[in-house]
């Protein structure tokens, strides 16, 4: 079974219930799935996984302090790891939006390999945008081998 990574930061709790419906998607879809918010969330959990979702509000058109944290900590030492791990994101914002280019290009950075095109959300998840969430779930959970 293969395991899926749901990492992600929320002040308010719209982003929270984003990556739960991920993870709910990438369980029924025959993951391990690990749900932890950026600041829990360490180094080793991202080498351990075989994909990952990276979730967060919008803050300034950039991601928010929770997942931003885990990603500047987990960058060095996960250097040469995780090339080609693949990923999807997803943004709760309040009419912007402009935070996904953030994450996505951090994922670059990351040199991670994004298996679908990432999910916006305004606000809370309504029952679209949990369908949406939950079948990057389950995208992910095929690429992890699950
Ligand atoms: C400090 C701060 C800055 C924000 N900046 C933006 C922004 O630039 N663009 C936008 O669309 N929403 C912005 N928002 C709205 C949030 O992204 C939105 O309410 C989101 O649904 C909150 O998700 P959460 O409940 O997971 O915290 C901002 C919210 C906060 C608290």
């Amino acid at each position: 079974m293969g395991k899926v990574l749901v990492v992600y930061c929320s002040m308010s709790g719209n982003t929270k219930a984003a990556a739960e419906a991920v993870a709910a998607g990438a369980e029924e879809a025959g993951a391990e799935v690990v749900l932890k918010t950026g600041f829990d969330a360490g180094p080793e959990d991202l080498v351990a996984c075989g994909a990952v979702a990276l979730g967060s509000y919008d803050a300034f058109s950039y991601m928010g302090g929770g997942l931003k944290d885990f990603l500047d900590r987990a960058f060095y030492p996960t250097q040469g790891e995780v090339t080609d791990k693949p990923y999807g994101a997803f943004v709760s914002h309040g009419g912007g939006g402009r935070a996904i280019d953030s994450v996505e290009s951090v994922a670059k950075s990351f040199k991670l390999a994004k298996v679908d095109d990432s999910v916006l959300v305004k606000g809370s998840p309504d029952e679209a945008a949990t369908a949406k969430l939950k079948a990057l779930g389950a995208k992910l959970a095929a690429a992890a081998g699950g």
